[in-house]
């Protein structure tokens, strides 16, 4: 037997150490929360993805009262861009969210599973690491890219 381990490096900061175009990607995510259709939950999610060709694709959480129907924010976005541009490559993610009281999560807010193993989906395809950035009020994390977002990722491979 062997023991194990994976360790995952991510950087923690706040918004104002954000360079340009980081910022811009979280005002994007942000701003996407606003058109998140969450009457069931009242959590609203936003995404937003910067692609190589200079486009962001933002995305929000869509409810369906035959619940789970329904799709979050991150899969809105990433299915989206690929279904606008399927040439092009993602190249930042960037996910804030507000809870039920309207206030942005204190704490960065971290894709579900089904929604890591769908964007890693994307960073495959695009060949490198897709660095992906939660957005919390009092604090930012800055994933080094999806797979580390999620070991033992399904792969038939
Ligand atoms: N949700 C997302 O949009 N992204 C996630 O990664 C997890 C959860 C949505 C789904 C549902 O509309 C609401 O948040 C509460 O779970």
């Amino acid at each position: 037997m062997m023991k194990r381990e994976t360790i995952i490096r991510f950087d923690e900061l706040t918004y104002d150490e954000l360079p340009a175009d980081e910022k811009v990607l979280v005002d994007t995510a942000v701003d996407a929360t606003s058109r998140s259709y969450a009457p069931y939950s009242n959590f609203r999610v936003g995404a937003a993805i910067a692609l190589d060709n200079g486009e962001i694709i933002a995305g929000s959480n869509q409810e369906n009262v035959a619940f789970p129907s329904g799709t979050c924010a991150e899969r809105s976005a990433c299915f989206y861009a690929h279904a606008r541009y399927p040439e092009a490559k993602f190249e930042k993610i960037a996910i804030a969210a507000r809870g039920t009281d309207g206030e942005f999560t204190a704490e960065p807010t971290a894709p579900c599973g089904a929604c890591r193993q769908a964007l890693l989906e994307y960073e495959v395809l695009a060949g490198h690491d897709v660095p992906v950035i939660l957005m919390g009020r009092e604090k930012i994390y800055r994933l080094p890219s999806v797979r580390s977002t999620l070991p033992f990722a399904f792969s038939e491979f």
